[in-house]
């Protein structure tokens, strides 16, 4: 489920020095599917030539509101028919001020004005021209419209003062187009989930822990955001960035994990156990690293708590969504675990290559029987999973 697959974009680049990122920007949307069209500002192209935007997007790009290319001389109306979106990145404080304005005296304000289609600007600037009363006005005005404001992010800036005003870097703003066209089925919901593997000491140096990557967990997470959930993420060691709109809540053992996931359960609409839990963890954890002897030696084991099942029994509890790894026998391991822990959706994984890999195959498992998958990547596996598990739930505040 590529939500970028085919949507043809219009980008607005205007003079500000982050107008080098939206050249990153135009080849993340075509990697991932996109039809981007750029449309350069007089000052955008001092800062990056045409040449590197078509060469990036694969189409002509536009400069002239008068632009002879367009037979009818009219780039600003055909350029937005048959758009998804306009997207303005950078927007500079001119930009926003031309916008709020409704000036329409170059071929980008042109036809932001003659757009039927929505329109995102990722404002860039200096601290003090962002923090200016002109430029906060013009920013309440354009929201008031129905203008997408995308950031801007506090940082270092390119003047060498620090504040807000950087523009989002390529990757937050891909997420944000992305986001924009998901459909927000988890609005109003709270999702508690968790993903990764846990890490049950033996001793200081040592643990018994799985190869779990968090990557299933993590795009989960992600889907459930875009889908404009408020997630919070209780994840074992990974090594993976924090999903655009989601609380991560480091833990590293069983334990730890269920501790905070209890901590975060009230109000939760939705938990996912996307995590690989031990099952078993050292019943006494060495205080001093153990030292080689020589001899065989032998480990005691005691049950870690499901903390799955521990939440679906709950008599207040959240609509519960189990995974289950298998590498055989998937649908009666997965059908099993499911009446087990009495859950009314779960998802079976067949991880015959062992985990961390970037695809999947899934089987999602409901009252209403199996609904196998095909083999995808984890990102556009979630977004189905988190598209199936949305229809599933009961009204807001129907618990
Ligand atoms: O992280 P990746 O590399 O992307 O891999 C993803 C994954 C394979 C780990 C993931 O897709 C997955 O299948 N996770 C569940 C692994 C599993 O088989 O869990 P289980 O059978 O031990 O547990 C079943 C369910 O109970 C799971 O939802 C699990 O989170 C939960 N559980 C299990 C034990 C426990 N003590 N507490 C739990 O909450």
């Amino acid at each position: 489920m590529n939500r970028l697959q085919g949507r043809k974009l219009v980008l607005g680049v205007t003079g500000g020095v982050a107008a080098y990122k939206a050249a990153e920007l135009v080849r993340l949307l075509g990697k991932a599917g996109a039809d981007v069209h750029v449309v350069l500002t007089e000052g955008g192209a001092r800062f990056v030539t045409a040449v590197t935007f078509q060469a990036l997007s694969g189409n002509p790009v536009w400069t002239d509101l008068w632009d002879p290319r367009m037979d009818n001389n009219m780039a600003h109306i055909d350029l937005v028919r048959g758009a998804d979106a306009v997207l303005i990145a950078p927007a500079t404080a001119d930009c926003l001020a031309r916008l709020a304005q409704g000036r329409a005296d170059d071929l980008l304000s042109t036809l932001c004005l003659a757009r039927d289609v929505p329109l995102l600007v990722a404002p860039a600037m200096n601290r003090q021209m962002w923090e200016h009363p002109a430029t906060q006005r013009n920013v309440a005005c354009l929201a008031g419209d129905g203008v997408t404001i995308v950031g801007p992010a506090a940082g270092e800036q390119a003047c060498g003062e620090t504040g807000m005003g950087r523009m989002l870097e390529p990757e937050e703003l891909f997420e944000a187009v992305i986001a924009f066209f998901v459909p927000k089925r988890l609005a109003g919901r709270k999702v508690v989930m968790t993903a990764g593997p846990t890490y049950e000491a033996i001793d200081p140096v040592r643990a018994i822990t799985n190869t779990s990557s968090g990557k299933m967990g993590y795009a989960i997470a992600a889907a459930c955001a875009r889908a404009g959930a408020e997630v919070v993420l209780v994840s074992g060691p990974v090594a993976l960035p924090v999903p655009a709109g989601v609380k991560r809540v480091d833990v590293r053992s069983a334990l730890d994990m269920r501790a905070a996931v209890f901590d975060a359960l009230p109000g939760a609409d939705v938990f996912v156990g996307v995590a690989a839990v031990a099952d078993y963890r050292p019943m006494l954890a060495a205080e001093h690293k153990i030292k080689k002897s020589g001899e065989q030696m032998s480990i005691t084991l005691t049950p870690n708590p499901d903390i799955l099942a521990e939440v679906a029994a709950l008599s207040d509890a959240p609509f519960c969504v189990g995974f289950a790894a298998e590498s055989r026998d998937l649908d009666a391991y997965a059908e099993g675990k499911r009446a087990n822990k009495k859950l009314p959706m779960l998802v079976g994984n067949l991880v015959a290559d062992g985990l961390g890999g970037d695809d999947n195959t899934v089987v999602l498992y409901d009252d209403a029987g199996r609904h196998p998958l095909p083999r995808a990547a984890k990102a556009d596996l979630a977004a189905q999973i988190v598209d199936h598990m949305a229809g599933l739930l009961p009204p807001v505040g129907g618990r």
